[in-house]
This record gives structure tokens, sequence and C-alpha cells, in this order.
């Protein structure tokens, strides 16, 4: 990613990583079916689980997760780690059913959070895009 992307995806993520049950609560919102993949989540009301100590546990794993990649990103020599990590997440999801449109979904929701708790614009959004590109290239080929 060309310094001024990963410039833009640091600085808007610095601005939501503290919203961990916020962000998991704002997916599965938006996509029920991402919730119904949980057994500990599905079927249940979202109100009833968002106050949970397994949903913030949760949240704050997925959140973990892009706070590690985002740290790789414009670092010299960490390919190979942020592979292993980004296969290991796809195999992980591939042995729960996880779909690559349930993926396409969490992108979505992601970035819809993204957009409403910063200042945005469209060369911050093509930004996000290409970070998602690149990890999304190496999850789906695990999936
Ligand atoms: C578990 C991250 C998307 C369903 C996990 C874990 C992490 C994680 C770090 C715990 C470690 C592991 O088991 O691998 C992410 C990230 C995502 C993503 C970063 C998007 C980029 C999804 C989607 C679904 C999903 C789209 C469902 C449609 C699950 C389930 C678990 C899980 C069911 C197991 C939870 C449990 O331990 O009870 N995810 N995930 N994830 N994820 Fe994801």
């Amino acid at each position: 990613l060309p310094a001024n992307e990963v410039a833009a995806v640091k600085d808007t993520w610095n601005h939501i990583k503290h919203d961990e049950v916020a962000i998991l609560e704002a997916v599965f919102k938006a996509y029920p079916d991402i919730q119904a993949r949980f057994p500990k989540f599905a079927g249940k009301s979202l109100d009833s689980i968002k106050g949970t100590s397994a949903f913030a546990i949760h949240a704050s794993r997925i959140v973990s997760f892009f706070s590690e990649y985002i740290a790789f990103l414009g670092v010299e020599n960490t390919q190979p780690a942020i592979k292993t990590i980004l296969n290991e997440l796809g195999q992980s999801h591939r042995n729960r059913g996880v779909t690559k449109a349930q993926f396409e979904e969490f992108h979505q929701a992601l970035m819809s959070y993204l957009k409403s708790h910063n200042m945005w614009n469209a060369d911050i959004a093509h930004a996000w895009d290409d970070a998602f590109d690149k990890m999304y290239f190496v999850i789906f080929s695990a999936l």
C-alpha cells in the first residue's frame, strides 16, 4: 500500500479501535446471518447479548486482529508474517463454514462504521478498499 493510504487507514482506524462492542453490534445489526454463525449468539436478540462478556471478548478478538494487520501495513519485510496470520484466519473460518459473501458483508459493515465515525472522503474509502483487498486476497485463498 502506498504511504498515503497506509496513513489514511491508520488514522481512521485509531479513531474507532476502542469501540469494540459497538463495532460488533453494528456488524450483527446490519447482517444477522453473521450473528447466526456464532453458536453462542445464534437465535438471540442483539440487545440481550451485546452487554455480555462473551460478546465483549469476541469483539475484542476481531478488533485486535485488525489492529495487528494494520500495524503490519507499510512496514518493510513483514509479508511472510502477515500472510501467516491471514492464512490461519481463513482456515479457522473455513472450518466454521463462513463464506466469502459473509466476509464481504463484514467488509461493508466495517466500512459503514468507519465512515460514520470519521471525516470521510473518496481517498480514504479507496485506501480502505485496498487494505481489504490485500487482506481478503490471502484469507480467500484459504477459505
Ligand atoms: C472467531 C476474526 C469475519 C465468524 C474469530 C476469531 C478471530 C476472528 C480473531 C478468534 C480466533 C479464531 O478462531 O480464528 C475475524 C475477522 C473477520 C472475521 C478479522 C473479518 C475480516 C467473520 C465472519 C464470520 C465469523 C464474516 C461469520 C459469518 C466467526 C466465528 C468464530 C470466529 C463463528 C468463533 C467464535 C467462538 O470462538 O465462539 N474471528 N472474523 N468471522 N469468527 Fe471471525
